[in-house]
C-alpha cells in the first residue's frame, strides 16, 4: 500500500511516528514535508498531499498539524478528497465504510502516539462498504461539481 503523507511543524512528531509505524509494517510511505520543526503554513503540505492522492498516485494519505483541523479543512478544497479528522478507532472505521474517506487527518496535540498508530491502522484496514452510501458520495462530488467551476 503506497501513502502519502505530509504535516506542518504542529504534526511534525506525530508524522514521523506514524512513518517509522507504517514503514515497519511494509507500506510505501512518501513524506511530502515538512521536514523540520520550523513554524510553517499548514495548507501547503496538507494540498500536496490530497493532490496526489486524487491523483491516485497514492492509495491514502495522511494530514497532521497541531489540531487536524487545518489540514483536514485544507485537503477538502481539492476536489475529489475526502478528509476524515479522526482521533478514535470508531470514526476511523466508519470513515472508510461509509465515507469512502481517502486522507486522514489527526492532531498532534490532541491524540497520544499509541491512540494515532490505532487510528491509523483502523482507517488503512477498513474498507468502503458501497451500497446507498456511493449514492451519498455521489451527492457530495455533485456539490463540488456545483461550487467548483
Ligand atoms: C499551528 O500553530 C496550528 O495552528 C496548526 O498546526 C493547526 O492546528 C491548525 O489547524
Amino acid at each position: 500500500m503506497k501513502i502519502a503523507i505530509g504535516c506542518d511543524h504542529g504534526g511534525f512528531r506525530l508524522k514521523n511516528a506514524v512513518i517509522e509505524h507504517l514503514e515497519k509494517r511494509g507500506m510505501e510511505v512518501k513524506d511530502f514535508g515538512t521536514y523540520t520543526e520550523e513554524s510553517c503554513d499548514y495548507p501547503e503540505f496538507a494540498q500536496k498531499v490530497a493532490e496526489e492522492v486524487v491523483a491516485k498516485n497514492y492509495e491514502f494519505g495522511i494530514v497532521i498539524c497541531g489540531t487536524g483541523i487545518g489540514v483536514s479543512i485544507t485537503a477538502n478544497k481539492v476536489p475529489g478528497a475526502r478528509a476524515a479528522l479522526c482521533h478514535d478507532t470508531f470514526s476511523a472505521h466508519a470513515t472508510r465504510e461509509h465515507n469512502n474517506a481517502n486522507i486522514l487527518a489527526m492532531g498532534e496535540r490532541v491524540i497520544g502516539v499509541g491512540l494515532a498508530l490505532e487510528v491509523v491502522d483502523t482507517f488503512l484496514g477498513a474498507e468502503f462498504e458501497g451500497g446507498r452510501h456511493e449514492r451519498r458520495i455521489d451527492k457530495i462530488a455533485e456539490v463540488e461539481k456545483k461550487y467548483y467551476k
